[in-house]
């Protein structure tokens, strides 16, 4: 599987259980939350959009963003690959595939994202894709903020 292949789809009755059944390292657990946590969240926020990383026809990760229409940036929040699909492009093309759909909102001028100071792994994957790290928050995780580019918008 290419990561050209990779793509977004939405949360479904028929991959929920999948996306559950999603899988870290034992090191990363700390990284992000459940996804069934995620999903739950997402249940009862109307401003969450949780997107399948779907692989060809394989569901190999998760990431939950917000873009509330009154404001002009979009936080993405919930980013994961399962560990057995980590290394293989898959995280790089999903980035590349929700900032294409943040864009093409047409309201969004900059994506914030935060991370752990130490996931290394975080840190050069958007970092490469123009994410500019701004400082530790309150709870002392890296918070970086990429600005979309004006004629995209
Ligand atoms: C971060 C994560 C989503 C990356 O997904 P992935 O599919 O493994 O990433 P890719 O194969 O597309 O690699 C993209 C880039 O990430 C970086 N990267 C990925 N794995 C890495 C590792 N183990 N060590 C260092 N850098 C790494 C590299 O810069 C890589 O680009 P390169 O191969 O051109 O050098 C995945 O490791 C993951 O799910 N981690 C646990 C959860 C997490 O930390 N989420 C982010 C915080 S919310």
């Amino acid at each position: 599987m290419k990561a050209g292949d990779i793509r977004l789809v939405s949360v479904t009755e028929a991959n929920r259980a999948l996306v559950k059944a999603l899988e870290l390292a034992p090191e990363q657990m700390d990284f992000v939350a459940s996804n069934a946590d995620s999903l739950r969240e997402a249940k009862s926020d109307d401003d969450a959009r949780p997107r399948v990383v779907m692989a060809g026809d394989r569901v190999v990760g998760f990431l939950m963003y917000e873009a509330p229409q009154d404001d002009d940036e979009a936080r993405i929040y919930r980013f994961m690959i399962d560990r057995i699909w980590q290394g293989k492009g898959y995280g790089k093309a999903a980035l590349r595939e929700v900032l294409d759909e943040i864009r093409s909102l047409g309201h969004i001028s900059h994506v914030s994202i935060c991370y752990e100071p130490h996931n290394e792994a975080a840190r050069r994957l958007y970092r490469a894709a123009g994410f500019v790290e701004q400082g530790l928050d309150e709870d002392g995780e890296m918070i970086a903020d990429l600005t979309l580019p004006a004629d995209d918008r």
